[in-house]
């Protein structure tokens, strides 16, 4: 088992520089390097990530392998190649931008693979990611924590992105301490592993519904393992890289990092988004469920800061608002 995971990592760390020549050195990359530069990415960033190209060919990396003595079926294992039900062995990723996923200590142990916008046949998915091996274990990996930790640390922040490309292009803004989950939620396990570096986040995910309802998931696993959350808004319809390309870095620190909202804030504005607010039955419903949140809050201070909120934006009497607050809270 140990000289298979070797074998893995080795091939994985021999293909990475491969896609990598391939994108920067070939006339194969030359599209996927146009692509990446009308998406704002840098000459920099290409060598800093080791971002690829993997060729549309069905043998490009079998061959290389071959020629270097891997057994095929570890490196079908290892999500390399492919084997078709026929038994045939095939290169797994096919003309796709290709970045190189790490462990902690800096090893590649996976890649996740972006189809060019222009030639996406609808039938395959836009990413596609390395599968679950001896080597890479999706739950227990987060994207780009090996070079983010130092910045982590010193900032004492971790900003959670949901894509890899909202990773690399904050990066290239300058913010640095980022980090993604692999196209999957966030886990119990990556949850722990972040608060062994830091003990807040901030949770940048994407201004659509997904990003909404993964935000909420995502709060949940985070407070469980002891951090202290905050929620960055992203405009409706924009992701983090989207609105740096749009707004540039500066906007993106002041309109978005530093506008983060505690959980119950952020809980509070979902709530109001997800009302349709017609009459007093509809209002009354929806300040029993803010009333709730606000109830869950420990600190008897922080209640009392978002009932004189919550009773201003109603025109309540606070007094009013807390009679109902103990009236709920006893209910449960
Ligand atoms: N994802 C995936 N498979 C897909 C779509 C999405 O694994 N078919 C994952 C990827 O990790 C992706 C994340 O979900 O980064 C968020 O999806 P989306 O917002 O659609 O992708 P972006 O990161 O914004 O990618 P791009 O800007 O390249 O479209
Ligand atoms: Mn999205
Ligand atoms: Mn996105
Ligand atoms: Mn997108
Ligand atoms: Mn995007």
């Amino acid at each position: 088992e140990k000289r298979a995971r070797q074998a893995m990592q080795e091939a994985h760390q021999l293909v990475s520089k491969l896609y990598h020549y391939v994108l920067t050195e070939t006339p194969y990359g030359v599209e996927a390097v146009k692509y990446l530069t009308k998406r704002g990415m840098s000459q920099q960033t290409l060598t800093e990530y080791q971002i690829g190209f993997a060729p549309d060919s069905w043998d490009f990396v079998t061959q290389f392998l071959k020629k270097r003595n891997f057994s095929q079926d570890l490196m079908v294992e290892a999500g390399l190649l492919a084997k078709s039900d026929a038994g045939k062995v095939f290169d797994r990723f096919r003309g796709r931008v290709m970045f190189p996923i790490h462990d902690s200590q800096g090893n590649v142990i996976g890649f996740g693979g972006r189809l060019l916008d222009n030639t996406q046949p609808k039938s395959q998915p836009k990413y596609l990611n390395s599968p679950e091996s001896l080597l890479f274990n999706k739950s227990a990996t987060i994207f780009n924590l090996h070079r983010a930790r130092p910045y982590i640390r010193k900032r004492k922040q971790v900003l959670l992105f949901e894509g890899y490309v909202d990773v690399v292009s904050a990066w290239q803004a300058g913010f640095m301490q980022g980090v993604a989950t692999l196209g999957t939620a966030l886990t119990e396990q990556q949850a722990r592993i972040l608060r062994r570096n830091v003990d807040s986040v901030v949770l940048c995910y994407d201004g659509d519904a997904a990003g909404q309802e993964a935000t909420s998931k995502a709060i949940h696993v985070l407070q469980q393992a002891g951090l202290i959350v905050r929620v960055a808004p992203l405009p409706q319809g924009t992701d983090p890289d989207d609105y740096i390309r749009q707004h540039g870095a500066e906007a993106f620190s002041q309109q978005v990092l530093l506008q983060a909202m505690p959980i119950t804030a952020f809980r509070l504005k979902h709530l109001r988004s997800q009302y349709v607010i017609k009459d007093e039955t509809d209002k009354t419903r929806l300040i029993a469920k803010a009333v709730d949140i606000i109830n869950e809050l420990d600190s008897p201070v922080e209640r009392d800061l978002y009932q004189r909120q919550l009773a201003e934006e109603y025109s309540l009497t606070l007094g009013d608002l807390k009679w109902e607050s103990k009236r709920a809270y006893n209910q449960q």
